[in-house]
């Protein structure tokens, strides 16, 4: 399926940066303390002190894919200078809106290196780090990779990170060994005890979410659904590390639904259906998976938007996110 990664914006559709940037899961501060552990024993970078009092790398790290920049910001602080660049203009404008200045982003196609050394004089020379967050499977890996080879230093490590779609929990996850070998975090306000009625949203959800909507997924799915792993990483790079990342955490359905409404696929749906809903022959699967939920729940008063959002944002479900991070170089 990698003939069809064109590269055409699918993330500026309109207000989905804004839900993107609010809506997508927070990256773990274990993950980025992996990375920056990992850089820190084999980097031989000075530290310096940044303006604000903090230590970090006298080096720079560039965040190809970045979107709204939720990885760069991420990073920004251990680094003196964090480059984003995307090739939505959307997603890089609320990327600058939400930065607090330390990061400098640009709209580029994450294979124009050539473009970008233009534009960002320290590039490449500077660099330290590259990463790829939860884009990977948008891209042409060996292409990227020939070039990341080509243009920078030898020894630089690739971070190549993501996570899968959420689920929400069942029995089956708890069942799983999905747990072994990853690090676990629970946040917020999971249950003790599991609750039933997850394994009844969690089978429409997925319905929803990987059956009604796959053939809206521009992107292969399976790369993403084996967390890259099936990527050829060791025909360009000589090492190669991998770690899963997974948090519990309680969200509102309110949440749960702006999450799917910041996806591309959702986008793409609504963009080709737009006429044909509401009371047309289509049905908005999203719509109709919070319609199922507030049953459930007891919710019967659908007098207005304004009551079901409140309506959702009272419904609290646990998810289970499961993020990931290679780290490779030569
Ligand atoms: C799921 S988002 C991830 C954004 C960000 N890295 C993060 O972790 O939140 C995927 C991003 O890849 C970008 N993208 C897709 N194809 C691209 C390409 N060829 N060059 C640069 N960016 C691309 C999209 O515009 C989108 O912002």
């Amino acid at each position: 399926m990698n003939e069809i990664k064109v590269k055409a914006d699918y993330y500026g559709f309109k207000n989905q940066s804004t839900l993107f940037n609010t809506f997508r899961p927070d990256y773990p501060s274990k993950l980025i303390e992996y990375i920056i552990d990992y850089q820190d024993n084999r980097s031989k970078d000075q530290k310096i002190l940044k303006p604000d009092g903090g230590v970090c790398f006298n080096s720079c790290a560039l965040d190809l894919a970045c979107g709204t920049g939720l990885f760069t910001r991420k990073l920004a602080p251990f680094f003196r200078q964090t480059f984003g660049t995307d090739l939505s203009e959307k997603q890089i404008r609320v990327a600058m809106e939400n930065d607090e200045g330390s990061s400098k982003y640009a709209k580029f196609d994450a294979c124009d290196f050539e473009g970008t050394f233009n534009h960002f004089s320290t590039l490449p020379k500077e660099v330290s780090m590259i990463s790829v967050a939860c884009a990977m499977h948008w891209l042409d890996f060996d292409r990227l990779a020939v070039k990341i080879i080509d243009h920078f230093r030898r020894g630089t490590p690739v971070v190549v990170a993501g996570y899968l779609p959420v689920q929400i929990m069942n029995q089956s996850i708890l069942e799983s060994d999905l747990f072994y070998d990853a690090d676990l975090e629970i946040a917020g306000n999971v249950k003790e005890f599991y609750d039933k009625k997850f394994d009844y949203y969690n089978a429409v959800y997925n319905k929803v979410s990987l059956q009604t909507l796959r053939k809206y997924m521009n992107y292969d799915l399976d790369i993403l659904m084996n967390s890259y792993q099936t990527l050829p990483f060791d025909k360009y790079f000589s090492h190669h590390e991998f770690k899963r990342f997974i948090i519990l955490e309680e969200k509102t359905l309110l949440e749960l639904v702006q999450f799917i409404r910041s996806t591309s696929f959702y986008q793409l749906f609504l963009n080709e259906n737009r006429d044909l809903i509401p009371g047309g022959s289509v049905v908005d699967p999203l719509e109709e998976f919070a319609d199922t939920v507030l049953k459930v729940e007891g919710f019967t008063d659908t007098s207005s938007d304004d009551v079901r959002a409140d309506q959702m944002q009272s419904v609290k479900i646990d998810t289970m996110w499961t993020f990931f991070a290679h780290i490779v170089h030569n």
